[in-house]
């Protein structure tokens, strides 16, 4: 396994381990290219040899040091029965949710609905291009697929009603249970990490953070120590980072770029990743690699992860991520 894994179980201090969430996306020619000739979404998704490709796509471009699986937090939701359809020009469409129906599906269904991402990772961490190097897995965070699963689109805010639904405790620990599932599997299948997007965190009241956020994510991280694997968790917007890496003891958390780093490096101890604005690889070269170097130097006696704080935007030049990449590989 990689300086990911290193970094993150404590044992190597010296390098800075670098990987871009949707680090595979639109902003690759070659991805697109791909996205054309299949337009379905899921099943791109759910086909090994070409996921494997896209896997491996910013490998062959730059010195990252992991590949993300190319994959999809909402095949979850999928593999229960809720259908999910990715609309051009919109994202996600969830279909009707039957929650008798989602709660009575057994695992063996689930199971086998998602055993191609388990075939994506079984050939794509056997590939020599990742030598030495992490293939990390994933999944939705509980709180973000239930909203995904009870609003059937990406939220722009919070709908009420989503705390008033019945059978919403059997829903939730059904989620649950399938992300243990899942995590698993990609375990099993060769996963050397796994990162858990609980992207809709931000969404979120205090007073609504325990029973949606702490309770189910303490019970994952329960689970992912039992099996030995690291886990990085990125609750995206919310306000307390530090409260929250003292309650689920993750053992990496990625920041996003609302938060200021500097109170981030000197309230949490536990190795940090991202934190840069991904509109920052928008700018030009010199304005990018200076705003890299400020976190890079505030997190200079730290153990630091670079990333972003969310993912890379489409409109990137993939030439900047190289610059980046190179540049951060000089530093130390
Ligand atoms: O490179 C990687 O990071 C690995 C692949 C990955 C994808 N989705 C591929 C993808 C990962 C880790 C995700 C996670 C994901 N998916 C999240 C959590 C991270 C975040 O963005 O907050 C969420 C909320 C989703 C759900 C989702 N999938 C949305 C809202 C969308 C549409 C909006 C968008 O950004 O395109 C997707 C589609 C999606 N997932 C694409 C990719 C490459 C674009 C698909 C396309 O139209 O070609």
């Amino acid at each position: 396994m990689g300086v990911l894994k290193d970094c993150i179980e404590n044992k190597d201090f010296t390098s800075i381990p670098v990987w871009f969430m949707r680090q595979a996306g639109r902003y690759l020619p070659e991805f697109r290219e791909i996205r054309k000739r299949n337009n379905n979404f899921i099943d791109l998704c759910l086909n090994p040899i070409v996921s494997k490709e896209i896997t491996l796509q910013p490998l062959k471009r730059f010195s990252v040091d992991a590949a993300i699986i190319f994959s999809d937090i909402l095949l979850i939701p999928h593999a229960l029965g809720q259908s999910v359809e990715f609309k051009r020009g919109f994202g996600p469409q969830l279909g009707e949710l039957e929650i008798n129906k989602v709660l009575e599906i057994p695992d063996s269904d689930i199971l086998n609905k998602l055993n191609p991402v388990y075939d994506l990772i079984k050939i794509t961490s056997k590939d020599e291009i990742l030598k030495g190097k992490d293939l990390i897995g994933f999944v939705g965070g509980t709180w973000t697929l239930l909203v995904y699963m009870l609003n059937r689109q990406s939220p722009k805010k919070l709908n009420d009603n989503i705390f008033l639904y019945s059978n919403k405790k059997q829903l939730i620990q059904k989620i649950i249970n399938t992300q243990k599932l899942h995590i698993k599997k990609q375990v099993d299948s060769g996963a050397s990490v796994i990162q858990i997007f609980d992207s809709w965190a931000g969404l979120l009241n205090n007073d609504k953070l325990e029973e949606f956020i702490y309770q189910p994510t303490l019970e994952i991280l329960e689970y992912t120590r039992k099996l030995g694997v690291q886990t990085i968790c990125f609750p995206r917007g919310i306000e307390n980072y530090k409260q929250y890496c003292d309650i689920i003891k993750p053992n990496a958390i990625n920041i996003d770029y609302e938060v200021d780093p500097k109170t981030i490096s000197e309230n949490i101890e536990i190795p940090i990743q991202g934190g840069m604005d991904p509109k920052c690889l928008l700018l030009d070269k010199n304005e990018m690699l200076n705003k890299a170097k400020e976190y890079l130097e505030i997190f200079k006696n730290h153990k630091y992860i670079f990333n972003l704080g969310h993912g890379v935007m489409p409109e990137t030049e993939p030439e900047n991520l190289k610059i980046l990449v190179d540049f951060i590989k000089d530093y130390r």
